[in-house]
């Protein structure tokens, strides 16, 4: 099932919305964010075809970490992962594997990859997950970033910013 647009999907839009260059989405589900990006080179990839989509968003079918991507293609890449954690992943839209994080780190990987030089990786956690891993694995790799978060009544987001220079 296509997941429907939340608070994570909001949060991620409301600091992307305005980025240029070309942008690819990891797990874009409805693609409701690259929908409402400005930018005039959008690509989606998810593992579930949206049931709409806009003229100016193309759609890649498929499991995001293994697309035929060239490195470097993409000045901003963005992703709202499935953060929950979860002994297997049952329902792909939310269950991130142990400590939430396992898709998370395997989508940053990807991301590093194919993003550009200099370009940007944007990409929602939750105080639900264990994203302290994910903050020792960029620190480990020498890779500074920036952090906000919104409160929600039951959790906490957090967007990260990784500046590729
Ligand atoms: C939390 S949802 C976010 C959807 C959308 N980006 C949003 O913000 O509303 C996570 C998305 O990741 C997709 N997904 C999970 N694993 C994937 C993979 N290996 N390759 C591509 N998409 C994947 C799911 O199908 C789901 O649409």
């Amino acid at each position: 099932m296509v997941y429907n647009p939340a608070e994570d999907t909001y949060f991620l839009l409301d600091n992307v919305k305005n980025i240029k260059g070309k942008v690819l989405e990891l797990g874009c589900g409805s693609c409701y964010v690259l929908s409402n990006i400005n930018s005039d080179f959008k690509v989606g990839c998810d593992l579930i075809k949206p049931d709409s989509l806009k003229d100016d968003v193309e759609f890649v079918l498929g499991d995001c970490r293994k697309a035929p991507i060239r490195e470097g293609s993409f000045e901003q890449i963005i992703f709202n992962p499935p953060y929950l954690p979860s002994d297997k992943i049952i329902d792909i839209a939310v269950d991130g594997g142990k400590g939430g994080v396992e898709v998370t780190l395997k989508f940053l990987i990807t991301s590093l990859r194919i993003v550009k030089k200099p370009g940007r990786i944007y990409f929602i956690l939750s105080s639900l997950s264990d994203y302290g891993r994910v903050e020792q694995f960029l620190k480990k790799m020498k890779i500074k970033y920036t952090k906000k978060q919104k409160e929600l009544f039951f959790e906490t987001l957090y967007l990260y910013t990784v500046n590729n220079v």
